[in-house]
């Protein structure tokens, strides 16, 4: 939609200048995750190189001013201290007239947070989970087998990235593979235009977009309430379930529902069209695949630690230190996982795609208390997609006269990948 303004920037022609080049300490006051460099992986490795060596934990002017952690120790020391750091802002910069659905769980602490945490993870078990697999496999074979078929340019991202992922997940949540387009739909809406700059745009989120999800997800709890005819899916788990000795609101599981949608159907795909973006421009890292399938799993750790997508925020419950920095009672943080990349305290050789490496820490998927849930379901789904793919598609590259387009914000990710077979 061309008339809504955005907070995510697609890289263009255009953008040019800005955060790369800059020193330590004017490049932590304009460091913000919108900002276009971000999008061109050469200026965003000198950007987060430099924060990481020179200024680890810097306070950034932008927006209303927050600090941003960019080392692994301390991203991790952030999670795990929540007494400290309170996940009541999960997103970090505040925009103005943010709305934010997104709520339960992530935006919840303490007791409040671990007895929606474990509803959930009910529905989200490695049995249930590998239960999938079969139609999962098919559904990814079908897919790999019409890449391959594909004469000329295939977009990877709408064709494979965006659709596998949605099928795992709505299988697990319940909610009609044809619904697919519309929930992508207000996830876009709950990822990027809530947050709008443009009044109209926020307005047309309450009063247009959020009404019409509510009564959509409104029709699915209903269908529930009767456990004889009630599907065995997440959504049943939670119209079912009680917390503190009472059922969940139908308010608070929209609120879920909201959640589950923004955190589940765009990270997967984020994942995939930005591992495949390097596996285009690294047939020999494919081929190492297909000639050593058993290095898959690994493969995805390791490109899950290139990839950090999600910058998860925090707010401080007390002063505090961080790396010899004094934080104080009331302040925002900004963890930033696509950091941990480049961390040599994190990995040795951190800059090494190594498919064999042994022990691969990273902040992708966040830590302690409220580390992603769907982690295992995102893994398993990133493996059979590989294993599809490799035995689909040997050899493939970035389409001729096409040129991909990354994007950051609150979510990074690939906005545009062209792929043909070779
Ligand atoms: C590769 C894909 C994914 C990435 C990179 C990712 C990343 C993250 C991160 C960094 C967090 C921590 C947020 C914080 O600490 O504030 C998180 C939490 C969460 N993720 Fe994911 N995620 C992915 C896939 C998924 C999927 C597939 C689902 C659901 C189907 C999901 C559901 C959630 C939920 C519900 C939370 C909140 C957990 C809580 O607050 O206890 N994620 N995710």
């Amino acid at each position: 939609m061309s008339d809504i303004q955005e907070p995510v920037a697609v890289a263009s022609a255009e953008d040019g200048g800005g955060l790369a080049g800059l020193e330590a300490d004017e490049l932590i006051s304009k460091f913000h995750v919108f900002h276009p460099d971000l999008c061109d992986l050469e200026k965003r490795k000198l950007i987060l190189g430099k924060l990481l060596r020179e200024c680890p934990v810097g306070y950034s002017n932008t927006y209303d001013g927050y600090w941003v952690i960019t080392r692994y120790a301390d991203q991790q020391h952030v999670y795990k201290t929540d007494e400290v750091f309170s996940s009541t802002i999960p997103i970090v910069p505040r925009l103005p007239g943010t709305e934010m659905l997104i709520q339960i769980p992530p935006g919840l602490d303490g007791e409040e947070h671990k007895a929606y945490r474990r509803v959930l993870a009910g529905a989200f078990t490695r049995r249930r989970v590998e239960d999938l697999e079969p139609e999962l496999r098919r559904y990814a074979r079908a897919l790999a087998e019409e890449f391959a078929a594909t004469e000329g340019p295939y977009d990877f991202r709408h064709e494979f990235a965006l659709k596998l992922p949605a099928f795992g997940f709505l299988r697990i949540v319940g909610l009609p593979a044809e619904d697919l387009d519309q929930l992508v739909e207000f996830n876009e809406w709950i990822l990027r235009h809530q947050l709008s700059d443009d009044e109209a745009v926020r307005e047309r989120f309450r009063t247009v977009e959020t009404p019409q999800f509510v009564a959509y997800i409104q029709k699915q709890i209903n269908a529930r309430r009767d456990r004889a005819t009630a599907p065995d899916d997440l959504l049943t788990i939670m119209v079912q379930a009680t917390v503190f000795d009472r059922p969940i609101s139908d308010e608070e599981l929209i609120s879920i529902m909201a959640t589950l949608i923004g955190a589940g159907l765009d990270t997967t795909t984020a994942q995939l069209g930005l591992h495949m973006h390097f596996f285009a421009n690294h047939q020999d890292r494919w081929q190492e695949l297909i000639d050593h399938p058993e290095r898959i799993p690994t493969a995805i750790e390791e490109l899950l630690r290139r990839n950090g997508v999600v910058n998860p925020g925090r707010v401080v419950l007390s002063d505090t230190e961080v790396r010899g920095q004094t934080i104080r009672k009331g302040e925002l943080v900004l963890t930033v996982p696509p950091a941990v990349a480049y961390d040599e305290e994190a990995c040795d050789e951190p800059e090494q795609v190594d498919f064999t490496r042994e022990k691969i820490r990273h902040t992708t998927f966040g830590g302690g208390p409220h580390q992603c849930i769907g982690a295992g379901l995102a893994r398993f789904t990133l493996e059979i997609a590989y294993q599809e793919l490799l035995r689909a598609v040997p050899r493939f590259r970035v389409a001729e006269g096409t040129t991909p387009r990354l994007h950051v914000g609150n979510l990074w990710g690939i906005e545009e990948l062209e792929l043909e077979v070779r």
